[in-house]
């Protein structure tokens, strides 16, 4: 992180710049800095000059910060290097070196390490386990993606970038920008926030979660075939550009459970589609904050407060919430669980909120159930669906 006097430099430098320049400067400035990192002086820096809080809040989101380029920000680079390191002489010794390495990303999870070919970024075959701290090999999802040789320019970019142009490989600017959610504010810095930009809470809420589900969710552009949509203005229709991958009720599909719970990471917003919630007018900005917060998950409240926001006397709403041991399970123990269990992918948890039941059916698909997958994990899915059956009949 930046200190505070650097960074305020930096923004007041970049605004100095966006003052002086006429327009096209001001594309040539842009267009130098976007293969660079965060540390570079981008435009979201540029508009964090008059709006400091958002920018403030932006700098600590992952949103801000997740792609790595190594030669201008190594430290980004989280993974070590040799003996001694978990999984190093397994896995990368002998196949890659610190110097081949140059792309990275995810801060999170899971770090992933691209090396530049001819015809663009290709995955290097190990991943860097940041919780862990340790190499392993791809997850089958990526290893799938290296062998069939898809780069990173083909496969990733659009959502691991903003303004990506498949034409030509580049893009505006590394990251989610400020302009990923709010288009192109050019002419609004340049009048002093005089000309209008996008204001997503002047949209729908349906409107509005479609600017996160232009990258939270599985779908087909429908103009290139890419999986990510190409063009998407945010504030205009996300299907219009992106056909968004469906469940079949009663078949596993490569992204769905049979009951039509998500079966992968980063599919919130088909998930969140289906539960009442999106039927009830609630949108991703209901329960995150765009910009960032000090909560985990960058959520409005603490997990535990969120729900009983609004769901104010759940624990007595129904057998299973009043069989459970107070304060023993959260809501979200039980209305958001894991839904992907493939090893060496990033988890994520399912955003259709249903309590996934421990049903012979979900048995037979594979699918986790909120019971066992991650509270009671040393129990099986039968002991589950009996210990719930048994408080419906009770009542
Ligand atoms: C030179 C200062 C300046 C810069 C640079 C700037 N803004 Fe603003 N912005 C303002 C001012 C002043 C307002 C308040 C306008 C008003 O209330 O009518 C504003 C308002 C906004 C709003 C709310 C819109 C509304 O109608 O109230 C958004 C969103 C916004 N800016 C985003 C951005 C983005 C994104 C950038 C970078 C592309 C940016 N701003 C750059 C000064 C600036
Ligand atoms: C991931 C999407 C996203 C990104 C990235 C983002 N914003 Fe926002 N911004 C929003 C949303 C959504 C709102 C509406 C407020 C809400 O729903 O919480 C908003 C509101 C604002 C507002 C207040 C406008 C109002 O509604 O009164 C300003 C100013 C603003 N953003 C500036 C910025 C700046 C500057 C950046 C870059 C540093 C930025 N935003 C990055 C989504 C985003
Ligand atoms: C341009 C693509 C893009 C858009 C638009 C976008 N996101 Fe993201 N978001 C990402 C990526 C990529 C990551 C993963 C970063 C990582 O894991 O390294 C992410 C991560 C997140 C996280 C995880 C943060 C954490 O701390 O665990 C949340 C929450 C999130 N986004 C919410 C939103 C919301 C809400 C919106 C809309 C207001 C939105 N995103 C819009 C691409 C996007
Ligand atoms: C349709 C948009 C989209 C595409 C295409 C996409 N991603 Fe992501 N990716 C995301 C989002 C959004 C997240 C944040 C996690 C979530 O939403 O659950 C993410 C998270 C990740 C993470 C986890 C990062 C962490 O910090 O743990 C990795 C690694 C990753 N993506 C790699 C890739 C690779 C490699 C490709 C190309 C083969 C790719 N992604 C293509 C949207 C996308
Ligand atoms: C009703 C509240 C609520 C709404 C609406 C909501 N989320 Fe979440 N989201 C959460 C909570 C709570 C978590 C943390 C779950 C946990 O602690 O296990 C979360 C986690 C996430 C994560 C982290 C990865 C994961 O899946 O665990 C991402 C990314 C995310 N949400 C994006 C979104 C997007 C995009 C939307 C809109 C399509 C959205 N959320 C709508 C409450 C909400
Ligand atoms: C902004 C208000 C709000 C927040 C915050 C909120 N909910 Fe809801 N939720 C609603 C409304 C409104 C409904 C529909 C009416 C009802 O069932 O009470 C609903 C319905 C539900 C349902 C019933 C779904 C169905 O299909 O019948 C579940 C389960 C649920 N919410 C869980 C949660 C969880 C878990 C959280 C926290 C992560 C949460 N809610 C946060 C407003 C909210
Ligand atoms: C031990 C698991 C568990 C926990 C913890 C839990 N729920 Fe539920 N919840 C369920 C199940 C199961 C159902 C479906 C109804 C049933 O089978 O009794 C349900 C149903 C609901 C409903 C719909 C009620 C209706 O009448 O249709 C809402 C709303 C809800 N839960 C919200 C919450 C909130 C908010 C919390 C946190 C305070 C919470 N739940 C905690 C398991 C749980």
């Amino acid at each position: 992180m930046p200190s505070s006097r650097a960074f305020r430099a930096a923004a007041a430098a970049a605004v100095a710049v966006l003052a002086v320049l006429p327009a096209s400067a001001l594309e040539d400035v842009t267009a130098r800095v976007t293969q660079t990192s965060a540390v570079a002086a981008t435009a979201s820096r540029g508009c964090g000059a008059c709006h400091s809080q958002e920018l403030s809040l932006w700098i600590n989101h992952p949103h801000s910060r997740f792609l790595v380029d190594p030669v201008r920000d190594s430290r980004g680079v989280l993974a070590r290097w040799g003996k001694g390191v978990p999984g190093w002489k397994l896995y990368v010794k002998g196949a890659f070196g610190r110097g081949d390495v140059t792309r990275a990303f995810g801060v999170l999870q899971i770090q992933v390490l691209f090396r530049r070919d001819r015809d663009g970024h290709r995955l290097l075959p190990a991943q860097w386990n940041i919780r862990r701290k340790r190499w392993e090999p791809l997850s089958d999802a990526l290893e799938q993606v290296r062998r069939e040789r898809r780069t990173w320019e083909a496969s990733c970019a659009g959502c691991h970038t903003t303004g990506f142009d498949p034409g030509t490989g580049a893009f505006e600017e590394p990251n989610v920008a400020c302009r990923a959610c709010h288009g192109d504010g050019t002419a609004h810095a340049q009048s002093g926030g005089r000309k209008p930009v996008l204001r997503p809470s002047s949209l729908t809420p349906e409107r509005r979660s479609e600017i996160c589900g232009s990258c939270h969710s599985r779908g087909t552009d429908r103009r290139t075939g890419r999986p990510y949509p190409v063009g998407f203005t945010p504030g205009d229709s996300l299907e219009r550009v992106f056909e968004l991958e469906a469940p079949v009720l009663g078949r596993t599909t490569a992204f769905f459970w049979p009951d039509g719970t998500e079966r992968l990471a980063y599919m919130e917003y088909q998930g969140f589609r289906q539960s009442r919630h999106f039927e009830e007018g609630l949108s991703c900005t209901t329960c995150h904050l765009a910009h960032g917060s000090d909560y985990p998950f960058n959520l409005r409240r603490r997990t535990v407060d969120l729900c009983e926001t609004c769901h104010r006397d759940a624990s007595a709403l129904t057998p299973v919430h009043r069989g459970h041991p107070a304060g023993k399970a959260t809501c979200v123990d039980c209305h958001m669980a894991m839904t992907n269990l493939a090893p060496r992918e990033a988890h994520a948890h399912t955003h259709t909120f249903r309590f996934l039941e421990p049903s012979a059916a979900a048995v037979r698909a594979g699918r986790p159930d909120s019971c066992t997958v991650e509270c009671h994990r040393d129990r099986d899915p039968r002991w589950a669906s009996g210990a719930v059956r048994a408080w419906r009949e009770k009542r």
